[in-house]
């Protein structure tokens, strides 16, 4: 291949005709060697401009933001790749609240949480957290993911059933497959389908425990379940709900409730597991639920909360202090804000004809279906200076590729405006590129 290959030339490569799916049960009797042709893969992609993944900030995330890639371009313009959906992380106080608490403690967090991980910061945020969770009890985990994975394999035994939306995300699914081989997934917010697993399971099994998973907001498709018909549908059959509200809570509902609040099912639901990596800027999650033995239960069976350092002091401050202004009046106005802006945005995108999935979100999934005409979107985004994460299969269905536009409540209309224009040019450019 010359040093600088035409578009043309590129599009049979393997970095335009294969996917990830493709590599992910490799053949052969040598663990390392056999991941040698998902490297090969990746780095053509990396050379053509179509990993738009792993790229490393040189600036703060805000709402402009400058990146180099993974080839070593420098990508630099308006940013929809961030999760901090208040634009907290740059507000004065939890800048403050994270000097104080470093000051006070220092940046380690000294054990995991079962030993002497614990600080009167992060206790003082379980007791917060539980009065807007309106629930009784709540444990912290070091991550989201640990949160949802810790969760499950807390509580799930071999012989016990999990039910998950067939969406779910990967820290749900793996904790699921960790736990057990009877797992089986219901079509996406479908609660009649639901119903038919569990409808199925007792048929067989009324001895053993049912686990059923959904979440808040789908963070590929920014929907939602019906959850008070999922949950009586669970009451119905013995069985659990846990929901993951990683993307609404905090960034909508009354209060910073989230779908809990909006759909009256605060304080309702068996369990609630979520993380502090958007709207709260910083890392973590946790799982609140009504029953103290249930978090006895998974602080000890929950690898992740009894076997991972804690969440640092610095994190719980900073988590304590967003929560505040997220129940705040300040936090409701933050709130109007990101929805006017993913109003504005969502209304420029079908304005061009482009079809936006879901409800108002701080994520705006935005369709542009073919694979290959992604990838080229994502390396025109590249060189016009929009960054917004493109999503592929298998992350989603085949066919079904889009763009991720995270919205923050700091984004300025003109920057929306922006984006909007940049990507309606950057589309034009890669459907030409695919029509030469
Ligand atoms: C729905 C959902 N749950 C859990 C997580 C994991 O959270 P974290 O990144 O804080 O570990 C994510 C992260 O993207 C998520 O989207």
């Amino acid at each position: 291949m010359s040093p600088n290959p035409t578009i043309a030339s590129i599009l049979e490569t393997d970095a335009f005709t294969k996917h990830l799916g493709m590599f992910t049960h490799p053949k052969g009797a040598h663990l390392t060697e056999r991941t040698r042709p998902l490297g090969a893969w990746l780095e053509q992609r990396i050379e053509y401009g179509t990993w738009p993944y792993s790229r490393s900030l040189e600036t703060s995330p805000a709402t402009e933001a400058r990146l180099t890639s993974s080839n070593g371009a420098i990508v630099e313009g308006v940013n929809f790749g961030s999760q901090d959906y208040l634009g907290l992380a740059s507000h004065d106080s939890i800048q403050e609240a994270a000097i104080r608490a470093l000051a006070d403690f220092g940046p380690h967090s000294a054990a995991s949480a079962i030993l002497q991980g614990n600080s009167n910061l992060s206790r003082s945020l379980e007791a917060a957290l539980a009065e807007h969770m309106q629930t009784e009890h709540v444990l912290l985990f070091p991550t989201g993911w640990a949160a949802g994975f810790g969760a499950i394999v807390g509580l799930v035994r071999p012989n016990d059933h999990v039910v998950l939306d067939q969406n779910s995300h990967a820290c749900l699914m793996q904790g699921a497959r960790a736990a057990t081989d009877k797992h089986v997934f219901f079509r996406h917010n479908d609660v009649a389908d639901a119903r038919r697993k569990l409808s199925k399971i007792r048929a067989k099994d009324t001895d053993n425990a049912i686990l059923v998973v959904t979440e808040g907001i789908f963070s590929m498709d920014s929907d939602s379940p019906d959850i008070f018909a999922l949950q009586e549908t669970c009451r119905e059959f013995n069985a659990v709900l846990l929901v993951d509200v990683a993307h609404d809570l905090g960034a909508s509902g009354p209060r910073g409730t989230g779908q809990l609040g909006l759909q009256g099912m605060l304080g309702k639901v068996d369990l609630v597991m979520g993380a502090f990596s958007k709207t709260f800027s910083s890392n973590g999650g946790f799982l609140a639920t009504q029953d103290a033995s249930v978090r006895h239960f998974v602080s000890i069976y929950g690898g992740s909360h009894a076997f991972s350092n804690a969440l640092s002091p610095v994190q719980s401050g900073v988590v304590r202090e967003a929560l505040r202004i997220v129940r705040s009046p300040e936090g409701e106005s933050l709130r109007a804000r990101s929805l006017s802006n993913i109003r504005q945005l969502r209304a420029a995108f079908e304005a061009d004809g482009l079809e936006c999935y879901g409800q108002p979100s701080p994520i705006v999934p935005v369709g542009v279906g073919d694979e290959r005409l992604a990838k080229l979107t994502a390396r025109a985004l590249e060189a016009n200076g929009l960054i917004a994460n493109m999503v592929e299969y298998p992350a989603v269905a085949r066919g079904r590729a889009r763009f991720r536009f995270q919205v923050m409540a700091t984004h300025t209309p003109e920057q929306i405006d922006t984006a909007a224009g940049i990507f309606r040019r950057s589309l034009a450019e890669a459907r030409a590129h695919l029509n030469e």
